[in-house]
């Protein structure tokens, strides 16, 4: 019961997802279409599957992360919306794969990843990639991966970037990130946050989210970059920019949200403060070099629900949910509207490549009108008006004679 109410709160909550469903519902874009998604299986994510179940796909779905499914969600979609599920919270390495096997033995038309772990694997076995017109990939980590196999010659079908659409990652990955990530971290600790020293290892899209978000919980937010035009944007919105071996020393919590290994070492925790608290919101739970600090200090202590005490010396280090996203592992995902935005831009994409399937291997852009009409749904959904241009104001930005 609380797995259908959770899908029913979510699916109220998303005015743009229905109402692109109710025209897939009048026109059934996936007729005869097998779609195999895997992403984070919680209750907005239902509300995609179901959607392109009601267009007339055949829907098989696994998670796309061993600790983001929630059970009594996957439960719901299975037995109330009656969508294959093969997802369950807490798996082994070998269970996750075998979900995921499961997912793409169909032999899909279309795939919908997360992270490209389903990608890869469907790439493995020339049968079950043989009928995919085009996929989808949701995040930055799955895109630079698809790119990396575009690159190497070892994809085989097209795919579209979702995470780049703009209706995606403006409000996903900034907002999303940023209030669900400190939604996790303070479900897993019940910590306050205010006059703590937090370093966020990142400044790109998730990273200012989460920066953003916890000066307005009155932390001392630093930020540690790679990139020098991030690090002065960074620099200019207010925040201490630092190498993580300086900033590690007066952290209270770090985050971490790079799409990159190692931003957290054995070695660097040995000067870390006492009592620091590790969260990673980064696709793979290598941000955070878990196994490498297992390695070093021994397994970890569980002290609290998602939460694990490592020894250092005299010191201690709390990480979170294992290192895997904190927002999903131990919160509840992105707040439901920001997944109206990313679930429409997914379903639109799905219905474009089931209408026009793209001739070229490679990874392309989501088409603007795609971008465009998930905007314009959205802003007459909550009632936002905005100013039009006048013939003159057209006139004028279209001519270079008149400056003054
Ligand atoms: N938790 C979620 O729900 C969620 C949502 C969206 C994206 N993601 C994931 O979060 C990660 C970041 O996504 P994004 O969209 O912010 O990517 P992004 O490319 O916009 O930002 C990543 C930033 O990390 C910086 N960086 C790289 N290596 C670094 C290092 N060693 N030290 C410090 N900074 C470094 C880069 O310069 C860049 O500015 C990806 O793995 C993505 O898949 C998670």
């Amino acid at each position: 019961m609380d797995g259908k109410n959770k899908i029913q709160w979510a699916m109220n909550w998303m005015p743009v997802l229905d109402n692109i469903r109710k025209g897939f519902i009048s026109n059934k874009p996936f007729k005869d279409l097998k779609i195999s998604m895997a992403l984070h299986l919680e209750a907005k994510t239902a509300a995609l599957a179901y959607t392109l179940k009601q267009g007339g796909a055949k829907v098989r779905i696994s998670g796309c992360n061993p600790l983001s499914t929630d059970d009594e969600v996957a439960a719901s979609l299975k037995d109330d919306f009656g969508v294959s599920v093969f997802a369950k919270r807490g798996l082994t390495r070998e269970e996750y794969y075998e979900h995921l096997e499961k997912t793409i033995e169909i032999e899909p038309d279309i795939i919908i990843d997360d992270g490209g772990d389903l990608t890869a694997l469907a790439l493995k076995d020339k049968r079950t990639y043989k009928n995919i017109k085009g996929g989808n990939e949701e995040t930055t980590t799955g895109v630079v991966r698809l790119k990396n196999m575009e690159k190497a010659g070892a994809l085989k079908f097209p795919m579209f970037d979702v995470n780049d659409a703009l209706m995606k990652h403006l409000f996903d990955n900034r907002y999303g990130t940023g209030q669900s990530t400190i939604d996790g971290i303070l479900t897993a600790t019940n910590l306050v946050v205010a006059g703590k020293n937090v370093v966020v290892g990142g400044y790109g899209w998730c990273g200012r989210g989460i920066a953003n978000k916890m000066r307005g919980l009155g932390a001392n937010v630093t930020v540690t970059e790679i990139d020098p035009f991030k690090s002065i944007e960074a620099h200019m919105d207010g925040f201490i920019v630092k190498p993580m071996e300086e900033a590690i020393g007066y952290a209270d919590f770090v985050i971490t949200a790079t799409g990159v290994k190692d931003i957290v070492t054995p070695e660097l925790l040995k000067d870390a403060k006492d009592g620091v608290v590790l969260a990673n919101s980064g696709h793979f739970n290598n941000e955070v070099a878990v196994e490498d600090i297992e390695k070093e200090f021994g397994k970890g202590k569980v002290v609290r629900r998602n939460v694990k005490a490592y020894t250092i010396g005299k010191k201690k280090a709390y990480v979170l949910s294992d290192g895997r996203l904190v927002n999903l592992a131990s919160g509840q995902g992105h707040p439901v509207e920001i997944m109206d935005l990313s679930f429409s831009i997914q379903a639109l994409t799905a219905k474009y490549i089931a209408e026009n399937p793209p001739k070229q291997v490679k990874v392309y852009p989501v088409p603007n009108e795609i971008d465009l009409e998930v905007a314009t749904i959205y802003l007459k959904s909550y009632g936002i008006k905005l100013d039009k241009l006048t013939r003159e104001q057209q006139r004028y930005i279209n001519s270079w004679q008149e400056g003054t």
